[in-house]
């Protein structure tokens, strides 16, 4: 039989998040908004409670979670604040090349330093030319004796200001498309590393974000994750991954949007009586709380299949596609429930909508994950 109980374990870790959540992160969640400050004090308490790096096998000196659990932690960060989670989750993105693809001798390198101290890393394969059709990818690998040399420039790539490490995915070919793709890990004190200035964005502004410009840096032949023309195959894999995490950071968005309106909704007075007792306001928190429900099912869904060893490219991109479409609807219902005061900024139901606007665009935008969920939908038909 289907049981979606959660054991005695999955229920602590969730508590664990919970409490973090809601004690160290919500109480500053608004400043930190209204400033697109970075809280650092707050993410090395989340490493020192095992709160990042979520992925990282026990034999490196992770946790070693798998993908369900660490969806639970995702969706109750989130529901505090979606900016910071984005920043605490970013070394499970950049990690998980590592995780997949290096020999043991580079996971021992590259992963232990990540439990053994708050580090950051990032995640380097969007361009400015364009961040959906990944193959296009324009920073140049050329191997000169035993090293590659690295051209070129990456964007949008989060917490690059704070960053150590980089997984970087770059061509030795832009005419061979994936086939010249490969993936590196290059430390930050590189020479010609160049992280850019930080963007001012609409949300997630407890997270950085910046380009990050390789002029002629020199990665030695041992840092190269894979073979040649494997890196586009590892990007890949990697996604299937972490987009299901998007899809838990999108329920906790809705979450919290649900609670605040129909907490609202019950103490509000029009028309003589509680908003929560009109059909209208009704209907909305009824569509909300099934637009959360379904998010939540169908993140347990992609994480339960892949945990299971499926790769789970059809799940995943129907998680976070669904879920980030529904977080942004929820949001919005949210605000509509508060009226004018939902609009706002003292209210702290506009920056929902704010976050949740990015879980439809990061990790492959929803187009994409319409084009992946399709052609992995039309394999099984054909
Ligand atoms: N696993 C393993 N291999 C895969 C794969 C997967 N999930 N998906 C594709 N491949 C392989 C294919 O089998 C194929 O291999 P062969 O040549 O051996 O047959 C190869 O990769 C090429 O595949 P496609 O023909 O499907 O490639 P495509 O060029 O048509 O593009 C795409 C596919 C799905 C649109 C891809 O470009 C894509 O996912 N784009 C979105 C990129 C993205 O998500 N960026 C997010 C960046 S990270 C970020 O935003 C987060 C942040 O900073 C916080």
């Amino acid at each position: 039989m289907v049981d979606f109980s959660l054991t005695p374990d999955q229920e602590s870790l969730r508590e664990l998040a919970r409490k973090f959540a809601r004690s160290e992160m919500a109480p500053h969640a608004a400043e930190v908004d209204r400033n697109g400050r970075f809280p650092e004090e707050i993410y090395r308490k989340a490493w020192e409670l095992g709160l990042m790096n979520l992925n990282v096998p026990a034999e490196y000196g992770g946790t070693g979670l798998g993908l369900f659990d660490q969806c639970l932690i995702v969706e109750e960060l989130a529901y505090a604040c979606a900016g910071m989670t984005t920043s605490i989750i970013a070394n499970c993105l950049a990690l998980e090349p590592i995780i997949l693809g290096a020999t043991p001798e580079q996971k021992d390198r590259w992963l232990k330093p990540f439990c053994a101290d708050y580090h950051l890393a990032s995640f380097c394969l969007t361009e400015p030319s364009g961040g959906s059709d990944a193959a296009a990818l324009k920073t140049r690998a050329r191997r000169s004796g035993d090293e590659y040399i690295l051209t070129g420039e990456k964007c949008f790539i989060t917490n690059a200001p704070h960053a150590a490490l980089f997984t970087v995915f770059a061509t030795l070919d832009p005419a061979l498309r994936h086939k010249g793709i490969t993936a590196f890990v290059v430390p930050r004190e590189s020479a010609g590393l160049l992280p850019g200035r930080e963007e001012e964005k609409m949300g997630h502004r407890a997270s950085a974000t910046s380009t990050v410009r390789f002029e002629e840096v020199r990665v030695p032949a041992t840092d190269r994750l894979g073979a040649e023309g494997e890196g586009f195959a590892l990007a890949m894999r990697t996604l299937d991954q972490t987009r299901t995490p998007i899809g838990a950071m999108a329920t906790g968005i809705s979450q919290a949007a649900l609670d605040l309106a129909a907490r609202y909704a019950l103490q509000r007075t029009t028309f003589g009586k509680p908003i929560a007792e009109h059909q209208a306001i009704q209907a909305k928190l009824a569509t909300m709380a099934q637009q959360l429900t379904a998010s939540r099912l169908l993140t347990w869904l992609a994480a339960w299949t892949i945990d299971r060893g499926a790769r789970g490219t059809l799940e995943s991109s129907i998680a976070k596609c669904f879920s980030s479409d529904a977080a942004l609807r929820v949001a919005d219902e949210a605000i509509q429930t508060f009226g004018g005061y939902g609009y706002m900024k003292e209210y702290p139901v506009e920056k929902l909508l704010r976050d949740a606007k990015l879980t439809q665009i990061y990790e492959g935008a929803n187009e994409i994950q319409r084009i992946v969920t399709a052609r992995e939908l039309l394999k099984r038909y054909a």
